[in-house]
């Protein structure tokens, strides 16, 4: 049964689609079909493709009642829209479907458990939304919601868990069939908080402990968790809110947070060992991961952040975009990531540029300008330390974003400032990052409305939207300093 809710959310997007130029949106990054999208919600296979869910408000570019809009993809890069997935349109999620999962059951069907948002009176007179959670099962399109919904509620926290912040659960399945849910959660103790609970049936869970608690370091409340082993490693994912920056580490106010450790074998627990920021850059937020059948472990987060996402006008046709699907591994006692392998499909032919020595000012390539593109770089100093280089695109003469490396400082610097942004926002992000002697490498995806730079052997990522008209196409190198380059360009062609 489809709601007047759901039908009029689906009827909207139908129609509003059609007044959107696919040439002003992203090229191989999923961007909100219409009006308003954050975090990736359900990202998960099911019946041979990749779903991709994300919080949706069809009806304006700007945060509101949320949705779950829904793309498929066969490799993660090119999507197609499939209509409104969930609308708030039940007691207990009149005032939002907020984040969550999704899983494909033995018996062919597919789960999604998300957060159901409602209004409640409290005993002051007071009225305050409550989060539980709950299901809808379905065929990939269509899903119907539970009838015992919701499954979880106030009823099943720990002592001091508020039924205010209880949100993004993330359903996993474990070999024996049973079920493993973590949920975010506030305590009133010491701020976020990620809850497991085990279930042999989707319907009736069980507490079994804090998989991680927040204590006070890492921002305040926590939300999205996401939990998985790879190369040995658990590593705990989650988004921070309103944290302080330690060092060149948790810069972004809400941040991503990897925890890396062992589990507990007594309760399941996080053991951690240690703690880094997921990205670096200017914008990404409450990622969501999948392994996919050849065992890689894919991650996808909301290429936006929480404090610059309310900047732009209201007459945007849509607003919001997913980062790059990105391959996550371990090394070093790190979470290192690299662009999604199928990206290299939608290589045009190369320009490479070898020992190129830049004249201490500016230098455009021939051939080398567009905005979906790739572009590898090593940076070699050339006599002594340089001071600075810097690589420019989204350039012309009144726009430019650019990308710039300090030695001495072992920094590499992010700036958007000139991009087309009327707002005095945050424009720019710093990251540490490991050289040899000023020898760096950089990989560069941008895809018209974004840049995500890879650095060295993917230690570190920084993300950012860049709002900047397709026209200002241009790429410059610049050097303070002698520095010889190695440049190989690609055009990417979705
Ligand atoms: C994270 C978040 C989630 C919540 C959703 C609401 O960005 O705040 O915790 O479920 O967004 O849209």
């Amino acid at each position: 049964m489809i709601s007047n809710a759901l039908e009029k959310a689906r009827s909207y997007e139908a129609a509003a689609e059609r007044g959107i130029d696919p040439g002003q949106r992203p090229g191989f990054h999923l961007g909100a079909r219409t009006g308003w999208m954050n975090d990736p919600n359900g990202f998960g296979l099911y019946k041979g493709q990749y779903h991709l869910f994300y919080q949706y408000h069809p009806y304006d570019s700007h945060w509101g009642p949320m949705h779950w809009g829904h793309a498929v993809s066969r490799d993660l890069l090119h999507w197609d829209y499939l209509p409104c997935a969930l609308a708030p349109d039940q007691p207990y999620d009149e005032a939002g479907c907020f984040s969550g999962s999704a899983l494909e059951l033995p018996d062919g069907r597919h789960v999604l458990m998300y957060t159901g948002v409602s209004r409640r009176t409290e005993p002051d007179g007071s009225t305050r939304l409550i989060q539980t959670q709950c299901l809808a099962f379905g065929d990939g399109e269509n899903y119907e919601k539970y009838e015992g919904n919701p499954v979880l509620t106030e009823k099943d926290l720990p002592e001091g868990g508020s039924p205010y912040d209880f949100r993004d659960p993330k359903l996993l399945q474990l070999p024996d069939g049973s079920f493993r849910c973590l949920v975010a959660n506030d305590n009133r103790d010491g701020g976020g908080q990620i809850l497991l609970y085990e279930s042999q049936d989707l319907l009736r869970w069980r507490f079994v402990c804090a998989a991680a608690a927040n204590r006070g370091r890492l921002g305040l409340m926590w939300e999205c968790p996401d939990l998985f082993t790879l190369d040995d490693t658990r590593v705990l994912l989650l988004s921070a809110q309103d944290m302080l920056p330690q060092g060149f580490e948790y810069h972004n106010g809400n941040g991503t947070v990897a925890l890396l450790g062992e589990p507990d074998p007594v309760d399941e627990a996080l053991r951690e060992r240690a703690d880094q920021a997921v990205d670096y850059g200017i914008d990404f937020y409450a990622p969501q991961t999948i392994l996919t059948p050849d065992g890689r472990r894919i991650m996808v987060g909301w290429l936006q952040n929480w404090d610059t996402c309310n900047q732009h006008f209201r007459n945007y046709p849509w607003f919001g975009q997913m980062s790059l699907p990105r391959e996550l591994f371990v090394r070093g006692g790190r979470l290192c990531q690299r662009p999604l392998r199928e990206l290299e499909r939608l290589r045009g032919e190369a320009l490479c540029f070898t020992g190129l020595r830049l004249p201490g000012g500016e230098l455009a390539l021939p051939g080398v300008r567009g905005r979906m593109m790739e572009l590898e770089l090593e940076l070699i100093p050339d006599g002594g330390l340089y001071q600075r280089f810097s690589l420019r695109f989204a350039k012309n003469q009144a726009y430019h974003t650019s990308v710039s490396f300090r030695p001495h400082e072992s920094v590499l610097k992010v700036d958007r400032k000139f991009s087309g942004s009327r707002r005095a926002i945050i424009h720019q992000r710093r990251a540490k990052v490991d050289h040899e002697a000023g020898r760096l490498k950089l990989r560069l995806i941008l895809d018209r409305f974004s840049c995500e730079v890879f650095v060295g052997g993917g230690e570190k990522v920084l993300s950012m939207a860049v709002d900047t008209p397709l026209e200002a196409d241009g790429v410059s190198l610049f050097s303070d300093g002698q520095v010889s380059v190695n440049l190989t360009y690609r055009p990417l062609i979705p």
